[in-house]
């Protein structure tokens, strides 16, 4: 007798997100501690990294909904302040340009990935290929205000010709509020950083230019691609399963 054909089932976006994930875990060294970001991706790699936890240190979490997730899976959750080096940090990006430049914060814990990052050796950005732009700023940029601020931060980013919506709601990790910047074109990603960074009352913006990452891993239908600033050059690394 035979059989029916296989119809192959397609890959969802967040299969991307999984096998990005899964890539990542090579940039992890034994016996260090790991950086961990916020966001769907970085649940994943969360989840994968659980299974291997005896073999790492423990993690530095970018927020409280990480350092949860965290320990569920049973790693051991760890003060940034208590710890010396951070070899690496992995994260998600909303956005992804050419030179590793990244919009970040479409989960609200912009500030301490900043901060988690900026301590760490190397940057890994794990998302499924959709990510890649050429230009940023399609993806609304978020900013983390102080809240007395958030009319006069308004102004500023208006007159730096976004539209900033104030996300209603939403209360982050330090307190504070995040306008989202609608409408910008961000062809100077380091510049562009300094200046919001600049205005009183900001506390961070999801501009991830000065810091870029150092290697992204995008997961997409052909497999996972790895991007780096130096050569900037695209090597399959891995199938999709
Ligand atoms: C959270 C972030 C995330 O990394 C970003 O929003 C991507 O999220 P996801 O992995 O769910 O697509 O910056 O603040």
């Amino acid at each position: 007798m035979s059989r029916p054909p296989r119809t192959a089932v397609p890959a969802t976006v967040d299969d991307f997100k999984r096998a990005a994930a899964a890539a990542a875990l090579d940039h992890v060294p034994d016996g260090t501690v790991v950086g961990v970001g916020t966001g769907s991706t970085a649940d994943h790699f969360i989840d994968l990294l659980g299974a291997r936890r005896d073999r790492i240190a423990g993690a530095v979490a970018s927020s409280e909904r990480t350092a949860q997730r965290l320990a569920a899976v049973g790693i051991a959750v760890l003060d940034l302040n208590a710890v010396d080096t951070l070899p690496v940090y992995v994260d998600g990006a909303d956005e992804i340009d050419p030179q590793l430049a990244m919009i970040k914060g479409g989960g609200g814990a912009l500030t301490r990935e900043k901060i988690v990052a900026a301590v760490a050796r190397r940057f890994v950005c794990i998302a499924d290929a959709g990510k890649r732009v050429d230009v940023l700023g399609r993806f609304p940029l978020p900013v983390e205000v102080i809240p007395m601020a958030r009319a006069h931060v308004a102004r500023c980013l208006t007159a730096l010709g976004a539209r900033p919506v104030w996300r209603e709601g939403v209360v982050t990790d330090n307190g504070n509020v995040i306008l989202d910047a609608h409408a910008l074109s961000i062809t100077a990603p380091v510049a562009l950083e300094g200046e919001i960074d600049a205005i009183a009352g900001v506390v961070t913006v999801g501009l991830f230019a000065r810091r870029g990452a150092d290697v992204a891993l995008l997961g997409g239908p052909d497999g996972v691609v790895t991007l780096t600033r130096a050569g900037q050059a695209d090597v399959v690394a891995t199938k999709l399963s």
